[in-house]
């Protein structure tokens, strides 16, 4: 159902034991009423969900989807959660908040054994969720992201954890993007490639540097040049180098993933026995 890694067996490489015909991340379909909402569904999970010591579980889910359960899942969201949701401009963008994170409440309740509005978050310094104290802060790491209306999240007790996703699309300024936000490294290896190959490349390379980001809390700042990751499509996600010190990636878990058709993805883990 999940991906996992285990303290002491060295890294995996996840996507190698999968069958090509076996998504390597489960999908969200947590009642009837969500899978029957899901176009592309995943196996479903157990009804007893279990994280070991050693997993991380991925989950996917579209929010355009669920949308119609927003109903259902306002009132698991704390007050501050439902005034940002009035912020947003756009009806779509509103209910894909209220989705996300009434989705992500339910996948933490599963496993904290809480119910979902009964789930405390607190914010970091530059806004990374994570669970209140009262919620089990020290039980579960957890990080989620969206794009164009699918969601992904990632739950783990190995550290802390950052994932992100991306729609491949065309990107017209992805020069002077590339040329500001990936080291001269990256940048060489990008344009060395074929053009079919360039705009899969330049996704990998953003997602894999904001998913570690994003587990370190940081987000997207300047030092996603200091991130440095490997690029080239169907080759193995690695972390090259941390702000100068390749020694560092040793300390961390990089996952290439694959959402769904069209999408690009990556997930990080800072591994806490390591430290
Ligand atoms: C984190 C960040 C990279 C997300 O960028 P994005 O591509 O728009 O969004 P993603 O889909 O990848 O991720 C969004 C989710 O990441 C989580 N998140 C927010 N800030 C985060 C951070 N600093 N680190 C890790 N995760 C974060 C949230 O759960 C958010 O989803 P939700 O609020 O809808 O529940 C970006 O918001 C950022 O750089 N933030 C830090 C900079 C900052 O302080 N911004 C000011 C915000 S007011």
């Amino acid at each position: 159902m999940a991906n996992s890694y285990r303290k002491g067996e060295g890294k995996p490489d996840v996507l190698n034991r999968c069958s090509r015909r076996e998504p390597p991340v489960s999908i969200a379909a947590l009642d009837p009423a969500i899978t029957a909402a899901t176009p592309l569904a995943w196996s479903p999970p157990p009804e007893m969900l279990a994280l070991a010591e050693g997993e991380i579980h991925v989950w996917r889910a579209w929010l355009d989807g669920l949308s119609g359960c927003s109903r259902r899942f306002a009132p698991t969201l704390a007050p501050d959660e439902l005034a940002r949701a009035e912020r947003f401009r756009f009806t779509r963008d509103k209910m894909r908040f209220v989705a996300g994170r009434g989705l992500l409440r339910l996948i933490l309740s599963r496993y904290l054994g809480v119910p979902a509005e009964r789930i405390v978050f607190d914010y970091g310094p530059r806004w990374k969720p994570r669970l209140g104290s009262a919620s089990g802060r020290d039980l579960l790491h957890f990080n989620l992201a969206h794009s164009d209306g699918l969601a992904v999240y990632a739950m783990t007790r190995v550290g802390e954890v950052g994932i992100d996703l991306e729609r491949v699309r065309r990107v017209s300024e992805s020069k002077q993007i590339a040329s500001y936000f990936f080291s001269e490294r990256e940048c060489a290896q990008w344009r060395s490639l074929p053009a079919c190959l360039q705009t899969e490349a330049f996704f990998n390379c953003w997602t894999r540097k904001e998913a570690c980001l994003k587990a370190n809390g940081e987000g997207i700042t300047e030092s996603l040049k200091q991130v440095e990751v490997s690029l080239i499509p169907r080759e193995p996600a690695q972390l090259l180098c941390l702000a100068g010190d390749p020694r560092a990636a040793a300390n961390w878990l990089l996952q290439a993933l694959t959402p769904a058709l069209g999408y690009v993805g990556a997930l990080a883990a800072r591994l806490e026995h390591s430290k």
